[in-house]
C-alpha cells in the first residue's frame, strides 16, 4: 500500500515509517521538522521521500497525495506537551484541530480517503473509574486533549457525510521503549515522558529525577499509568489500517484504547529503570503536579474482540531495555 506518514520524524511517526518500510509499503513521510528529526529518516531509508510542509498546508499536502498515488495516511503529527498547550492554547487548536481539518480537506481533494489517526487518553480528562473502556466519558481537563477531542468529532462527522470515509481514532495511554534494534529512538527537547527522564538521568545528563507527589491513593503513592511499546503501538496501527473498509459498518469508524490494560506506578518504573540501567542514579520527592489523576489505565479489550489484537510487551523492564540500547548509543540525541 502506498501510506502517507505525517509526523513521521518525530518519535512514534518514525516507528510507524520503519515498520511499514519493513513490511514492503510506500512510505512518504509530511513533516515540517519543528519537533522531528531528519535523521530519523536517514536511519530507516534516506531515499524515503520527505515532503517538508505543515498540516495547514492543504494544497501542498493534497499534491504530494496525487502525486505519490497515496491510498491511506497515518496521522501522528501534532503538538503533544500539556503544560505547552495550557499557556499557548491557540497553537494548539491550531495545529493539532485545524491542522487536520487541513490535512482531511486535502485528503478529500486528492480522493484519499482511509486515515488512522493518533488521538490519547487525554481525551477522557480525569475519569472517576478504572479501567478507561471507550465508553469512558470524554472530558479533557487541557487544551492538548481538547484539541485531539475536537477531530475525532470532525472524523464522525465526515464519516456520516461520505459514504466511502473511513477512519481510526486510536487512543494511546503512554508510549515507550524504542526499535529493539536501536536503529530510531525517542528524542523529545524537552523531555517529559518518564522513562526517557530517568534514562537521561542514569545517563548522568540530568543530577536527579523527582517522583511528582507520594501521597496518591495508589499501593505505593505514587501515580499509576499504562506504558504501551512503540512497536506495539504501530503494529496496531498497521492492523486498523488492513482492516479500515468504508463498506462495513463495524470497520467504517474504528475507535480503539491502545494501551495494555496493566497499571505501573513511578516507583515500578524507575525501579525498572535502575535495574535496566544498572545505575542507582538520585531520586527526589516533590510536590504533585495539577492535573495529575492517581491512575489512568486502559481496558484493551475493544480492539481484541474487533480484530484479535492486544500489545505484546507487557512489562516496563522490555520498553526501558530497548529504549536504553538507543539512549546508550545516542546520548546526545539524534544530533549527536
Ligand atoms: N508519546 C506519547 O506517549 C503519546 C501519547 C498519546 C498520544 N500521542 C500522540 O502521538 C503523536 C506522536 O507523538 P510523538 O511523541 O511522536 O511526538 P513528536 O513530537 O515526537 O512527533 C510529532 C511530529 O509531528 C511533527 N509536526 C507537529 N506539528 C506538525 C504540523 N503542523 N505539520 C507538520 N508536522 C508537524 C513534528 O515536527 C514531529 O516530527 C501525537 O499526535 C501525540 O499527540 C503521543
Amino acid at each position: 500500500m502506498k501510506v502517507l506518514v505525517t509526523g513521521g520524524a518525530g518519535y512514534i511517526g518514525s516507528h510507524a515509517v520503519l515498520r511499514l518500510h519493513e513490511d514492503g509499503h510506500d512510505v512518504v513521510v509530511l513533516d515540517n521538522l519543528f519537533r522531528g528529526h531528519r535523521e530519523a529518516l536517514d536511519a530507516i531509508d534516506p531515499a524515503i521521500p520527505l515532503v517538508q510542509c505543515d498540516l495547514g498546508d492543504t494544497d501542498t499536502i493534497a499534491a504530494a497525495l496525487k502525486e505519490h498515488g497515496v491510498e491511506a495516511v497515518m496521522n501522528f503529527a501534532a503538538l503533544a506537551y500539556v503544560g505547552e498547550s495550557v499557556e499557548q492554547p491557540l497553537i494548539y487548536y491550531r495545529n493539532n484541530t485545524a491542522g487536520v481539518i487541513s490535512l482531511l480537506e486535502a485528503m478529500r481533494n486528492a480522493g484519499v480517503r482511509k486515515l488512522v489517526h493518533s488521538s490519547t487518553c487525554a481525551t477522557y480528562g480525569e475519569p472517576a473509574t478504572m479501567p478507561i473502556t471507550e465508553d469512558t466519558p470524554q472530558a479533557p481537563i487541557n487544551p492538548y486533549g481538547a484539541s485531539k477531542l475536537f477531530v475525532e468529532r470532525v472524523f464522525a462527522d465526515e464519516a456520516a457525510a461520505d459514504k466511502d470515509f473511513a477512519y481510526a481514532a486510536l487512543r494511546y495511554f503512554n508510549v515507550a521503549g524504542s526499535d529493539p534494534q536501536g536503529r530510531i529512538g525517542e528524542d523529545h527537547e524537552p523531555e517529559t515522558h518518564l522513562i526517557p527522564v530517568l534514562l537521561n538521568t542514569a545517563l548522568g545528563k540530568r543530577d536527579s529525577a523527582t517522583i511528582f507527589g507520594t501521597d496518591y491513593d495508589t499501593p505505593d503513592g505514587t501515580c499509576v499509568r499504562d506504558y504501551i511499546h512503540v512497536c506495539d503501538l504501530i503494529d496496531a496501527h498497521v492492523t486498523v489500517m488492513n482492516a479500515l473498509d468504508p463498506r462495513k459498518p463495524d470497520r467504517k469508524e474504528m475507535i480503539f484504547n491502545l494501551g495494555t490494560g496493566h497499571g505501573f506506578s513511578v516507583k515500578q518504573i524507575i525501579d525498572a529503570v535502575k535495574k535496566v540501567t544498572g545505575v542507582d542514579f538520585t531520586v527526589k520527592t516533590g510536590d504533585r503536579r495539577p492535573g495529575d489523576p492517581p491512575s489512568l489505565y486502559a481496558d484493551p479489550r475493544k480492539i481484541k474482540d474487533a480484530l484479535g489484537w492486544e500489545a505484546s510487551v507487557k512489562d516496563p523492564e522490555t520498553m526501558a531495555q530497548h529504549a536504553w540500547a538507543w539512549f546508550q548509543k545516542h546520548p546526545d540525541g539524534y544530533g549527536g
